[in-house]
């Protein structure tokens, strides 16, 4: 299959941005696959009520078909016909954070086909706040169910070349919008539980659900490592964001932390190795190894995020076989970047 890339500006969708969209929406309709921007990630997008092309998402990103997709709609009103009942919780999210980089989990009904769902009666559903996902949403009929359009396992891709690197001649269509505004996936939040639980750490925090909701609790799997519990989300479980070459967090104070780092990336380097750093403002130029990414100033978790994927495919780029990466306060936004950083990591954590 040749795949097409198509770029539209999200800010100017002229005359031929929107026929491209319907055609793109055409695609989505007649069962094939279309890769598309939304504000978090690029996703890979099918109709979601049509259980063949569920089948033919989990092949093009060679992901286990019991890790159920999100299904994006563009409006309130879409989310009522494919529940069993729409939770008081999700009217009042849906009002403070809609379109946006959150994901709610309800009872599903029969619209809704099992291979959507990897076997679940529940569904995850989200509104993007991107002009292009919204306009190709509504040219599908409505429901588009996407996963990070990525092969399964790499990091979610944040530019639309990444979604060619992986997907390229096994989908039809590629919709470059360019570089995605957040970074990392939606917050996912299940309203099947008596209190409402983060099974995914994202952009919308903890704190910001606490506020519309009053109690929110978390799920533990989501950043302890050692946990023998099993994640509620099932493809939190799978090992993923993974760069080629063997990635460590280290965690310290600063200069303990730039001591060992460049202490181990000399040691790599004078083996032949190729080293990579993932380093902040402060402390960037002090690192001493191949390549040196600067994420940003820690305080700004938001700017660590928008960043860490795209760092993890450089590093792939450059061929990079070892890197290291400072840790991040695990608040806010930072529980979503330390949450995928540990995930990259395989779990592999230096505590000095
Ligand atoms: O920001 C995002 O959410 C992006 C963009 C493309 O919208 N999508 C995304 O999808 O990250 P994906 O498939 O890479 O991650 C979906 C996560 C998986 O961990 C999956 O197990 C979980 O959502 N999930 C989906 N449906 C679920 C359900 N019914 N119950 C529990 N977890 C569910
Ligand atoms: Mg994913």
């Amino acid at each position: 299959m040749i795949t097409e890339t198509v770029t539209i500006d999200e800010n100017n969708i002229d005359d031929s941005a929107k026929k491209a969209l319907q055609r793109a929406g055409q695609i989505l309709k007649d069962g094939g696959l279309v890769a598309f921007p939304t504000e978090t990630v690029y996703g890979l997008g099918g109709d979601a009520l049509n259980p063949l092309s569920s089948k033919k998402i989990y092949a093009a990103k060679g992901r286990p078909s019991d890790n159920p997709l999100i299904v994006h709609v563009a409006c309130m009103e879409d989310v009522g016909k494919i529940v069993s009942a729409v939770p008081k919780e999700a009217l009042k999210l849906s009002e403070a954070f809609w379109p946006g980089p959150l994901t709610m989990i309800m009872s599903r009904n029969d619209k809704v086909p099992t291979e959507t769902t990897g076997g679940l009666d529940t569904v995850a559903i989200r509104m993007p706040d991107n002009k292009i996902a919204l306009e190709l949403i509504r040219a599908a009929g409505g429901f588009i169910a996407a996963p990070s359009a990525n092969t399964s396992g790499r990091p979610s891709p944040t530019l639309a070349k990444y979604c060619e690197e992986d997907l390229s001649g096994k989908i039809e269509m590629i919709i470059d919008g360019g570089q995605v505004g957040i970074g990392v996936e939606s917050t996912i939040v299940d309203l099947t539980s008596d209190t409402p639980m983060i099974l995914r750490p994202g952009y919308i925090t903890l704190d910001m659900l606490k506020e519309v909701l009053g109690d929110v609790e978390v799920d533990r799997t989501i950043i302890d490592s050692s946990s023998a519990l099993k994640p509620k989300a099932p493809g939190m479980k799978y090992k993923h964001y993974a760069p080629k070459g063997e990635l460590t967090i280290v965690e310290g104070e600063q200069e303990k932390v730039l001591e060992y780092i460049n202490k181990r990336a000399q040691e790599q380097m004078s083996a032949g190795k190729k080293v990579g750093v993932i380093a902040t403002g402060k402390t960037a130029l002090s690192y001493r190894a191949d390549v040196v990414k600067n994420v940003g100033d820690r305080d700004n978790e938001a700017a660590v995020a928008h960043e860490l994927f795209k760092v993890l495919r450089e590093f792939d780029d450059e061929g990079i076989d070892i890197s290291f990466s400072e840790a991040f306060d695990d608040t806010g936004v930072g529980q979503a970047v330390m949450n995928r950083l540990l995930k990259a990591a395989g779990h592999r954590v230096i505590s000095l």
